[in-house]
């Protein structure tokens, strides 16, 4: 991974030895952004392909001012404890395909997190991955239309060493630290989500759909034949969910035996997780 970091020698010197050590990914985050502040890496990642192929470039900053959620939410991003990282890609597959790629991160990054840190985290659907029933990281996938093509900026949140919360999150939110006790190098993380991302982004490819990974996926659906409650804004209604489509859309076998796919909105899991 050759990183291209800004601002700030110390730090530029810390990621050179951090990555000195580690094999090289394929495509994924050859080139990389890493910033002490930004704002957004998806924004930065966003402006970013206004001007340039940006194809595996991945945007990192220690800190961001603005950081954002799905569903317009803030995602709190203080200094030098979590992940705020942004991979860009340019897909050779047809733009609604893209969604799709939120679940293979959610894979990478759990894939990523138990070969670094031996944690098991599960994944709520479609892309919160989760640890002892708590957050651990959350993932915002933005679209781009080019002139001549088209972007996606995956961006991920990890609480890695992070040792304490903010109040209003304290009860439904944990790090990779807290959970295992054990202090982890953000960029050890990193290499090893973006180089399991190259594999199963490989295999979405193949297909471009869930085809080839949704057995891993399920494998660690933390919703797998748990009772959800699916916030339809059409009207609220329970049901078991059963598993994932090839496109990703939750199953979810309601009381009176028929079986409806969700492919937004919100699910929430009764008893299971405080935070939803
Ligand atoms: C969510 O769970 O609501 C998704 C959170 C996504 C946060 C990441 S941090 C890096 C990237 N930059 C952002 O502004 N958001 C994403």
């Amino acid at each position: 991974m050759k990183a291209v970091v800004k601002d700030e020698p110390v730090r530029k010197e810390r990621m050179r030895e951090n990555l000195k050590n580690e094999s090289n990914t394929g495509w994924a985050g050859k080139t990389c952004l890493s910033f002490n502040t930004l704002e957004s890496t998806n924004d930065y990642g966003k402006a970013l392909a206004k001007e340039q192929r940006v194809h595996g470039t991945l945007i990192v900053a220690d800190e961001q001012t603005a950081g954002r959620g799905r569903r317009g939410r803030i995602w709190q991003s203080p200094k030098g404890t979590s992940i705020y990282m942004s991979l860009c890609l340019e897909p050779e597959f047809l733009p609604e395909r893209a969604p799709g790629l939120t679940l293979v991160m959610a894979l990478a990054a759990a894939a990523g997190i138990r070969e670094v840190t031996g944690a098991e985290s599960k994944i709520k659907w479609p892309n919160d991955l989760v640890v002892n029933k708590k957050k651990v990281c959350g993932i915002l996938t933005e679209l781009c239309m080019e002139k001549d093509r088209y972007v996606v900026v995956i961006g991920t949140g990890i609480n890695v060493n992070t040792e304490h919360f903010p109040e209003e999150i304290r009860e439904t939110a944990t790090s990779l630290k807290l959970e295992t006790g054990k202090a982890i190098v953000k960029e050890t993380l990193i290499h090893a989500i973006l180089k399991h991302f190259e594999i199963c982004y490989e295999k979405y490819s193949q297909t471009g759909d869930l085809t080839l990974l949704k057995g891993s996926y399920e494998a660690i659906l933390a919703n797998k034949d748990q009772e959800v409650c699916v916030l339809d804004p059409k009207g609220a209604y329970t049901g078991i969910a059963a598993g994932i489509t090839n496109d990703g859309s939750l199953i979810v076998i309601c009381e009176d035996g028929s079986k409806k796919t969700v492919s937004s909105g919100e699910v929430s899991v009764r008893g299971l997780y405080g935070y939803v």
